[in-house]
């Protein structure tokens, strides 16, 4: 850059330079030329009256003088326009001198022997000053005198035109120097952002390969991540059942023993004839903690597996596990539960949505009523739990919190999906849809806008016919 200014200031000082120089020459060539002319003018009027001055001499004839004054008048204002361009130096005037005198003497000398002859004195008079060398003289010498100062004159313009010649060439070649390095420049120019551009496409290529391979890294790991959290989840209700079973058969047939053996012991005193009120008492009282014990084992068994599934089929289970729940908690539950065409894994994915988001209800929401709908939506199987809470923003992330997202990847794992539509102060509404098993298919639902009736706007979310203020998923 630096190097492109420095070249680009000598081009423009070269130019300016060579500019006045030309100038100068070209006003030195014009005032040589006008001093040419002058001198001429000079030679040609001396000439003149000197030929003139001869014919009036040898012809006597009167005729001649007028031209003849007339040539003599042009030659001092002739002298003095050439002696103009003399005045620069002593040395140039000292040189204009040896025509100017000899210019002057001879003038003087030609109206001496014209007036001689005019007055009419013998012709020996004027003959005699005719015949003199020195008139002759003197215009030699003025002739050599203006043959060398024309000369000199050539000679100078030829110099200064020569001069002007070599600066147009000068300026000729910087022009030439200004197009090559103009285009020089214009050649880096064009290499350089050339340059550029392969290195910003290699680096756009470059990012682009990164990104894919993130994208594609990222996709590897989120297919990994839900293969691995449905493998938990498998675990988890492979456990649960165990865990169920183990309930079942050991504390199960532990209760079902305490239980006999209470029947047992009463009978026992009966047949010895003990009335003892106190041992009564206490013995009704081990019978009622032991069959709480049995609904409470019931209760937990229910909550790991839902044997009900099997037995009684999703719609029984559903509206069992929110009569308890509603007892449990003393929070109305409504229910509204249609029969759905659903695999018993897809009813086992159903029951734990609404079971989750029921005991979210209990912890979070503070309801009074809850509702939970299943609905038959012909392509899909729609399951709603709506309460009307204190709500929450679904778009801030709580971390450690895997109910709903455990909800999201069930369903999804199932082709279905869920969306949570809730905002604070507005209730809550979880829906989850799964396709129903005649139309399953291996794409994700698309599920419709719910359709609850007759809800007016501004309600909270469980009693919304529309979306809610804000949703996830
Ligand atoms: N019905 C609801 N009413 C109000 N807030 C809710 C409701 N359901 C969920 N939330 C809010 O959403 C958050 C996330 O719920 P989520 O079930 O994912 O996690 P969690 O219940 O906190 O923990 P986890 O379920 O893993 O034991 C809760 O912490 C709560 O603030
Ligand atoms: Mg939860």
């Amino acid at each position: 850059m630096l190097w492109a200014a420095l070249v680009m200031a000598l081009v423009l000082l070269l130019n300016e330079f060579g500019y006045m120089n030309s100038r100068e020459h070209l006003e030195q060539s014009n005032r040589l030329e006008q001093q040419r002319v002058a001198l001429n003018n000079l030679r040609t009027a001396v000439i003149d009256a000197e030929t003139l001055q001869r014919g009036y001499l040898i012809s006597g004839d009167k005729r001649y003088l007028g031209p003849y004054q007339l040539a003599v008048s042009r030659i001092e204002p002739a002298l003095d326009r050439a002696r103009s361009f003399y005045v620069g130096s002593q040395q140039s005037l000292s040189e204009f001198a040896t025509i100017s005198r000899p210019i002057s003497r001879r003038i003087a000398e030609m109206e001496v022997t014209v007036r001689m002859r005019q007055s009419g004195g013998g012709d020996v008079e004027w003959l005699k000053a005719f015949n003199t060398d020195a008139g002759q003289t003197y215009m030699d010498t003025a002739r050599t005198g203006l043959d060398r100062l024309r000369q000199a004159n050539d000679r100078a313009l030829v110099v200064s035109k020569r001069a002007l010649e070599r600066n147009l060439l000068a300026a000729r070649l910087v022009v030439l120097l200004v197009i090559l390095l103009g285009a020089a420049a214009f050649y880096l120019l064009v290499r350089q952002s050339r340059r550029i551009d392969h290195i910003q496409e290699e680096r756009r290529q470059l990012i682009q390969q990164e990104r894919d391979q993130l994208d594609t890294e990222v996709r590897e790991r989120t297919v990994q991540l839900s293969e691995l959290t449905t493998h938990v989840m498998k675990v988890q209700e492979a456990e649960r059942g165990r865990m169920a079973q183990e309930l079942h058969d050991e504390m199960g047939a532990l209760l079902t023993a305490a239980k006999l053996d209470t029947a047992r012991i009463k009978s026992r005193l009966g047949q010895l004839g003990v009335d003892d009120e106190k041992i009564t008492q206490r013995l009704q009282h081990l019978v009622e903690s032991l069959n709480a014990g049995v609904a409470f084992k019931r209760q937990l068994i229910e909550e790991l597996q839902p044997s009900s599934l099997t037995h009684l089929g999703l719609r029984a289970t559903l509206e069992n596990y929110a009569r308890e729940f509603s007892e449990r908690t003393e929070i109305s539950v409504e229910t509204d539960i249609e029969p759905v065409d659903l695999a018993p894994d897809a009813q086992l994915v159903v029951f734990r949505v609404m079971q989750e988001a029921l005991t979210n209800i209990s912890k979070y929401a503070q309801a009074t009523h809850v509702r939970v709908m299943l609905h038959d939506k012909k392509d899909y199987a729609l399951l709603q739990v709506l309460d009307d809470g204190v709500g929450f923003n679904v778009n801030q992330k709580v971390h450690a919190s895997y109910g709903l997202s455990g909800m999201r990847h069930r369903l999804e794992a199932m082709h279905g999906s869920l969306r949570i539509v809730s905002a604070p102060g507005r209730g809550t509404r979880i829906e989850g849809s799964l396709p129903q098993a005649r139309h399953r298919m291996a794409e994700p639902v698309r599920q419709e806008p719910p359709a609850a009736a007759g809800m007016e706007e501004g309600s909270p979310a469980m009693l919304q016919a529309g979306p809610a203020p804000a949703t996830l998923g």
